[in-house]
C-alpha cells in the first residue's frame, strides 16, 4: 500500500506528572492559579496559565491542549521539564505515518513541516520516504541534512497524569479521577497547516499510483495569525490539494482525522469543507459532542460514552453533510457509522478489531513494532468492561446482524460496527492512541479492499 500523509508533525516531550511535586512547583503561583481556574484562559501566556490548565485537567480527569503564546514560557517549560521528559514522534500525521510504516505499508510519504535532524530522527525507518529534490529519500538518508530553518524545534509538552495521583489545589488535597493528559503546545509552523513544496509536487505527479491518504492537523488552525491573516486561505489551500488528488485518482481513499478545535468557526469550516471530499472522518467523543452542539444535534449521552447516543448523533451528521463514514474512537469502544452494505461492514469489523489491538499494545509498551509483535502483546490485554457493557446495550436496542466481541448492526438505514477497546492498566502514555487506532484501521481496510 502506498499512502500519503499530511499535514502536522511535531516532537512530543512526554512528562510523567507527580501530583505532589507539581503542587510544590506551583506553590508560588497559588492564588493566581485559583483566579485562573474560575475563568480558564484556554491558552498559555504565563506560567500561571500553564498550571491552571494542568490542574484543571487533573481535577476532572479530562484531556486538553493549550497553545503556548509566549516564547519565554516555552523557554521555561524547556528548562523545567525537557530533561525529565522522553521525546518521540508527535502530531497526528507524524504518529499515523509511523504506525502505517511499522505495520507494513509498502511506502508512506509524509509532509514534514519542520524537517530538523531531531524531528527526522523520530520517523520510522521501515517504509517512510520523504520527497526531496524531486525524488523519494528514506528518512534515514536525510537524518543529518540541513539544520532546522526555524529557531525552535516544534515541541509539544505532554503532561501525562495517572488515576489516583494526589495533588494540592486551593489548599485542598485532590485526587485524579482518571488518567489523561494536558498538552502545552508551542508550534507556529503547524498552526499554519504548513504544506511542504516538495511534498505537494511529488503527491500531484504520482497520485495515480497512490492507494490512500491520511490527513490531519486542521485543529491547529488559528482564527488570526501574526501577519493579520486568518485560517480561511490556509484551509482553502489544503481543500484544493485534496480535490486535485481526487480529480486525478477517484479511487484514492482519504481519511481525515480531526482534533480539538480552538473555535466553533474553524471546526465548522473544516468539517463542512472536508465532509464531501473525504471518504471517512475520525473523531473522539469530545469532538463529536462539539460538532453535535454546533449543529443543534442532540448531544446528550455522548460525553458519558453512551454508544447509542454516539451512533444517533453520528448518523445525523452523516446525513446532513453527506459523509461517507464517521469513525468514533473513545477510551472504551470504537464505532464506525456508514451507509455501506453488510458485506462491506464485515471488513470494517475486522479492521476495527485490528486497530483496537494495535493501539492497546502501543499504549502498554509506548513503542510501535511490527504487526505480529503488536498483536501478540495485545492478546494479553483485557477488553474494556464499560465497552463490553455498551455492546450488550446496543444488542438490546438496534437490529444486530453479527456479534462476536462487538457487533455489526443497523441504525436508521446506516450500518454500524462497534467493538470494545482493550485497556492497558498502566499505559506508558495515552497520547496518540486515537491516531493509532484510526491509522491501523485505515491500513487494514485498504488491505481488505473496502
Ligand atoms: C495533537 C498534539 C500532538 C499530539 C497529538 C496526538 O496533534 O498537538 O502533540 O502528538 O495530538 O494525537
Amino acid at each position: 500500500m502506498k499512502i500519503l500523509c499530511a499535514y502536522n508533525a511535531n516532537i512530543d516531550a512526554i512528562y510523567k506528572v507527580n501530583g505532589l511535586q507539581m503542587s510544590s512547583f506551583a506553590q508560588d503561583y497559588g492564588e493566581e492559579i485559583s483566579a485562573r481556574l474560575q475563568k480558564p484562559p484556554g491558552s498559555i501566556s504565563s506560567i500561571t496559565d500553564f498550571f491552571a490548565g494542568l490542574f484543571l485537567c487533573m481535577q476532572n480527569g479530562t484531556g486538553a491542549e493549550w497553545m503556548v503564546r509566549d516564547e519565554d514560557v516555552f523557554q521555561w517549560l524547556k528548562s523545567s521539564f525537557l530533561e525529565s521528559s522522553f521525546m518521540r514522534m508527535g502530531g497526528n500525521m507524524g504518529i499515523m505515518a509511523n504506525v502505517l510504516s511499522e505495520l507494513g505499508a509498502s511506502r508512506v510519504i509524509p509532509n514534514i513541516p519542520n524537517p530538523s535532524p531531531l524531528q527526522m530522527s523520530f520517523l520510522s525507518d521501515r517504509a517512510i520516504y520523504v520527497p526531496d529534490e524531486g525524488s523519494l529519500k528514506r528518512s534515514s538518508d536525510i537524518h543529518n541534512s540541513e539544520p532546522s530553518a526555524y529557531a525552535h524545534e516544534m515541541i509539544h509538552f505532554v503532561f501525562d497524569f495517572s488515576k489516583g495521583d494526589n495533588f494540592f489545589l486551593n489548599g485542598k488535597d485532590m485526587s485524579v479521577p482518571r488518567e489523561n493528559r494536558f498538552i502545552a503546545t508551542y508550534d507556529p509552523l503547524n498552526f499554519e497547516l504548513h504544506i511542504d513544496e516538495e511534498f505537494s509536487k511529488y503527491a500531484l505527479s504520482n497520485i495515480r499510483d497512490i492507494d490512500g491518504a491520511l490527513i490531519a492537523g486542521y485543529h491547529m488552525l488559528r482564527e488570526t495569525y501574526p501577519d493579520g491573516s486568518g485560517y480561511e486561505g490556509k484551509l482553502r489551500r489544503s481543500l484544493e490539494q485534496l480535490r486535485a488528488w481526487k480529480d486525478r485518482n477517484s479511487k484514492l481513499h482519504i481519511h481525515a482525522e480531526l482534533g480539538h478545535f480552538s473555535s466553533a468557526g474553524i471546526a465548522s469550516a473544516v468539517f463542512s469543507g472536508l465532509a464531501s471530499l473525504v471518504d471517512s472522518i475520525g473523531i473522539n467523543e469530545d469532538e463529536l459532542a462539539m460538532l453535535a452542539g454546533m449543529y443543534n444535534i442532540d448531544s446528550s449521552g455522548i460525553l458519558e460514552m453512551d454508544a447509542l447516543s454516539i451512533i444517533r448523533a453520528s448518523t445525523v451528521l452523516c446525513e446532513s453533510f453527506g459523509i461517507r463514514r464517521i469513525l468514533i474512537h473513545t477510551r472504551e469502544f470504537v464505532i464506525s457509522v456508514s451507509p455501506t452494505s453488510a458485506y462491506e461492514s464485515v471488513k470494517t469489523f475486522e479492521a476495527l478489531h485490528f486497530g483496537v489491538k494495535c493501539a492497546a499494545a502501543f499504549a502498554c509498551t509506548g513503542k510501535l513494532a511490527d504487526r505480529n509483535t503488536l498483536l501478540a502483546v495485545a492478546s494479553g490485554i483485557d477488553e474494556s468492561e464499560p465497552g463490553r457493557m455498551q455492546m450488550a446495550k446496543l444488542e438490546d436496542n438496534i437490529p444486530i446482524q453479527y456479534r462476536e466481541n462487538g457487533i455489526i448492526g443497523e441504525y436508521h438505514g446506516y450500518s454500524v460496527c462497534a467493538v470494545p477497546t482493550r485497556l492497558c492498566i498502566h499505559p506508558v502514555s495515552t497520547v496518540g492512541l486515537g491516531d493509532t487506532v484510526s491509522s491501523a484501521i485505515f491500513l487494514r481496510e485498504l488491505e481488505l479492499g473496502s
